[in-house]
């Protein structure tokens, strides 16, 4: 049996973007796992794409880009600084409210996925009452010269210039309609008026949009909302990612969702992740969650992953690449043939898998990234090509440090949303009031909250929101998954991580108070903890 040796093995990219690029679009086709959220998500009433960071979010709606898989056909938007920067120029300009910015979106929505629809990949006929949706199309053309590239960017300009737009609406359809033997009535479009302006034109849209007969699902996905780029503030980009998920609510629940006599479906899906989602604060958001999304979640248990999707995932990756196809397992059993120490559960197989659940927070990007961190060691360690991975991979301090920064990026991330970078520095010198422990009770960690606050309290003007009171404190560090609760029963301790007690119908966990935490195994090399353990 000849396997790929260690140095030459493909692992992916740890970012689904890069997918995006047609010379990828193969290689994700090979790794990727249907799994069945993938089916769910072709769901028409799924209108949200939850999960926390490194979960597949964008893996998926790339996949469902580059394939016509079940009859869909999508395409994957990103919002983008520059969109952004222009939202904010529009507020300022045009004094905007909340319901202003939804049905920016909505315009914005309407016009991409009518492109999409147009420009269909499968080119087969389209069919309806087409009079509407041509004259839209050539109202489209006029606008933009015949060059509407299908980004945001563009998209938004249409709506900027609302007058324009709607004039030039009206001068096609107007023809439509005296076509159609009517009378044309002329509307005047004022500068002034940029609702009305905007309402016009989503009305066309709508009429356009619901007189197809399409025979497939359109899907346009949108991502890139879970990074606030720091010159938005926060409240503002709040403010315009509220408007988003109004307009993807609204325009999939009270328009597509209600267009009879066609076969195939519009809809618009936002990428998003659960605590961002949670922080929009919109109406219903417990059923939205429940009924109108997929949530990503990868958990398994040290018995059972052997059948876990994630397992299935890192095999995958593995195997694509050898010349010979063996069966599920045995092309990670051949490269990790070592038992991961104090696994105290039965196995019916080699156990390394379970070192790197360990590791991880059950997210395919921290598994991916210990497989390219081992094999980068692997080649600066100069070992012998034809040898494969062992456990002492994992007790490396490249491996340690390499490993840590990964997860305390992901971290820092995450609170880019909510926080500035200077507020996750000063998050960051919390831990030195732990005294290295990377364990400890409630009581403890009340101390160490006083010591912190009382060092901000000297240095800092303003302290973060975060900071407000230890519980509070507390929830952050829980939310983050930097520590789990440890709760002791008869059958033995049982942790609470925020990863795990997230489910669709209590999308925000609460922490438990008065337990005793343990901070995650990953994050402790680069928090300097752990030195004691007592
Ligand atoms: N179903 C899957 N099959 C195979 N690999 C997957 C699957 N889902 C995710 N992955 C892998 O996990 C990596 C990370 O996923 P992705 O970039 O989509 O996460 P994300 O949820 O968009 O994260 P972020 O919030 O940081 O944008 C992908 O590059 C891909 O290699
Ligand atoms: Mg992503």
């Amino acid at each position: 049996m000849e396997m790929k040796i260690v140095p030459e093995l493909k692992l992916g990219f740890k970012d689904a973007e890069s997918y995006k690029q047609r010379e990828n679009h193969e290689l994700l086709n090979k790794i990727f796992v249907r799994t069945p959220m993938l089916d769910k998500l072709c769901e028409s009433n799924t209108y949200f794409l939850v999960g926390e960071k490194g979960t597949g979010k964008t893996a998926y709606a790339v996949y469902l880009a580059n394939n016509s898989y079940n009859n869909n056909y999508a395409s994957l938007r990103y919002i983008r600084e520059t969109e952004y920067q222009k939202f904010l120029v529009l507020k300022n300009s045009k004094h905007l409210t909340l319901s202003d910015y939804t049905n920016i979106w909505k315009v914005i929505i309407y016009l991409l996925l009518a492109q999409q629809v147009r420009e269909r990949k499968n080119k087969l006929p389209l069919l309806g009452n087409l009079g509407k949706f041509n004259a839209l199309n050539k109202a489209v053309d006029e606008y933009y010269q015949h060059a509407f590239s299908p980004e945001i960017l563009y998209a938004i300009q249409f709506a900027e210039e609302a007058k324009l737009a709607a004039e030039i609406i009206a001068k096609y359809t107007g023809l439509e309609t005296k076509l159609g033997g009517e009378e044309k009535t002329s509307i005047n479009f004022s500068e002034t008026r940029f609702q009305t302006n905007l309402l016009y034109i989503q009305k066309h849209f709508e009429e356009a949009l619901s007189s197809l007969k399409l025979a497939q699902n359109h899907i346009l996905f949108i991502d890139g909302i879970d990074i606030r780029p720091s010159s938005i503030p926060y409240e503002d980009y709040l403010d315009c990612v509220k408007g988003l998920a109004n307009a993807v609510w609204s325009i999939n629940s009270d328009f597509f969702a209600n267009i009879k006599d066609s076969k195939g479906r519009l809809r618009v899906v936002l990428l998003i992740r659960p605590d961002i989602f949670n922080s929009l604060g919109l109406q219903n958001q417990n059923s939205k969650i429940r009924d109108n999304s997929v949530v990503l979640n990868w958990l398994t248990t040290y018995t059972e992953y052997r059948g876990s999707d994630l397992f299935l995932m890192a095999d995958k990756l593995l195997a694509f690449q050898q010349e010979t196809e063996l069966p599920t397992g045995m092309t990670w059993d051949y490269y990790f043939p070592y038992n991961a120490s104090n696994v105290t559960s039965e196995q019916t197989h080699k156990s390394a898998f379970i070192s790197f659940l360990r590791y991880s927070l059950y997210r395919p990007r921290d598994i991916l990234t210990m497989l390219s961190i081992q094999k980068e060691n692997f080649i600066e360690q100069g070992r012998n090509p034809k040898e494969v991975f062992s456990e002492r991979d994992f007790f490396s301090p490249a491996f340690t440090r390499k490993y840590s920064d990964y997860v305390l990026g992901e971290v820092k991330d995450h609170l880019s949303f909510y926080h500035s970078n200077e507020d996750y520095e000063l998050f960051l010198k919390f831990f030195q009031h732990l005294n290295g422990h990377s364990r400890f009770t409630y009581d403890e960690f009340l101390v160490a909250f006083s010591d912190y606050k009382n060092f901000i309290e000297k240095n800092i003007k303003e302290e973060p929101s975060f900071c407000k009171t230890p519980d509070i404190f507390l929830q952050f560090l829980y939310d983050t998954n930097i520590i789990c609760s440890v709760m002791t029963s008869d059958t033995g301790p049982f942790f609470g991580w925020c990863y795990r007690d997230r489910t669709p119908s209590n999308i925000a966990p609460k922490v438990r108070t008065h337990a005793r935490y343990d901070v995650h195994y990953g994050l402790m090399k680069a928090l300097d903890l752990g030195k004691h353990f007592d």
